[in-house]
């Protein structure tokens, strides 16, 4: 071998070294860092994702934004997404992403042990997609001047002719109502669910506008009577310290529907590991501490929540003061499933 040979054979040696020790560098980096795709951001958040880091190790890098905003970087981003995990809020939004393949199918016996199966994705043959990790309420809220609260203690009354001009939504394409109709179509059928969304189209004060926060402040101005929000937005106002808002909350109740058929709908916050997560194992156990206790008060609180799992327990007056209820018992996967024929029964029906 001429000097020259040995030379190179050496620099050869010590470069592939070099990008040996770089690569382990580069793993390690990597198994300490958990890129979250994020669709809630609250105060709490920042405890939560700190006590992570402190528990592990593992640094999280997030990326927050709302949820269309995320499923379309999602989309752009493709098979090259850095992103570990993905939380979306609402089961349509959640069994879109998963009918989009931006999930990749999880085993936890953790999960599965703290979540019950109603608010989670189905099983598949490589575990489950995405679970459920706080829950929320569709729940009435009336003006007490105008109406009897006795018409509209079901979603069914409120597309009776005695709520004519009455009733204010969002709008009927937004995952929250998508999701309500869906649970409807589970529970009644297509057929009464037209009929149920036809009803409502002639019962609307206004045309949908605005999100559920409007729709409550349109029920205290008197503009509708009646309204359909979700719960943590009603707790928001009521744990107000404003005086604007303390006025809004004066002139309306609330009503948890369908007491005694089949409970009020629920939906929930949730999320799974990202299809191609750089590191998936970092994930599951980001997922495995959202279901812990510590974690799950702070989600819950964070928005106003209930957590989903249900040994555990927040200290929140606004939904103390909500009250006892009866919960549907329907499973968000089925709702998410029956979002399509949702919005082609509203779309034939004309709610906008
Ligand atoms: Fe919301």
């Amino acid at each position: 071998m001429t000097f020259s040979s040995w030379i190179t054979k050496i620099v050869n040696l010590a470069m592939s070294i070099c990008i040996a020790l770089s690569n382990v560098g580069y793993a390690a980096q990597q198994n300490k860092e958990l890129n979250l795709y994020s669709a809630r951001h609250y105060q709490t958040d920042e405890a939560l994702y700190a006590n992570f880091t402190k528990l592990t190790g593992i640094k999280i890098n997030r990326i927050e934004a709302d949820d269309n905003a995320l499923l379309e970087r999602l989309n752009s981003e493709g098979s090259r997404s850095p992103a570990d995990v993905i939380l979306l809020v609402d089961a349509a939004r959640l069994w879109r992403a998963q009918t989009n393949n931006y999930f990749k199918s999880i085993q936890s016996k953790y999960l599965n042990e703290r979540i019950q199966a109603n608010f989670r994705a189905d099983a598949d043959v490589d575990g489950i997609a995405w679970y459920g990790f706080s829950t929320r309420a569709r729940i009435m809220v009336y003006n007490k001047a105008m109406i009897d609260p006795k018409n509209i203690n079901t979603y069914e009354k409120l597309a009776d002719l005695v709520n004519k001009g009455k009733v204010c939504t969002r709008s009927g394409s937004h995952p929250y109502m998508l999701s309500l109709v869906g649970a409807l179509i589970e529970r009644v059928g297509l057929e009464a669910t037209e009929q149920w969304a036809r009803g409502m189209v002639l019962n609307m004060a206004r045309d949908p506008k605005g999100g559920d926060t409007d729709q409550i402040r349109a029920v205290a101005s008197g503009e509708c009577s009646v309204a359909i929000t979700n719960s943590y937005y009603l707790a928001r106002l009521m744990r107000s310290g404003k005086p604007e808002d303390i006025e809004v909350v004066r002139k309306i109740g609330h009503v948890w529907p369908n007491q005694n058929s089949g409970g009020v709908h629920m939906n929930i916050s949730g999320g799974g590991v990202a299809k191609n997560a750089p590191n998936p194992k970092a994930a599951v156990q980001f997922l495995e501490y959202l279901a812990s206790d510590a974690a799950q008060i702070y989600l819950a609180d964070g928005n106003n929540e209930w957590p989903v799992v249900t040994s555990v327990k927040v200290n929140n007056p606004a939904l103390e003061a909500l009250g006892p209820h009866q919960v549907e018992k329907i499973s968000v996967a089925a709702i998410g499933r029956n979002q399509m024929a949702a919005q082609r029964i509203l779309d034939k029906v004309g709610y906008k």
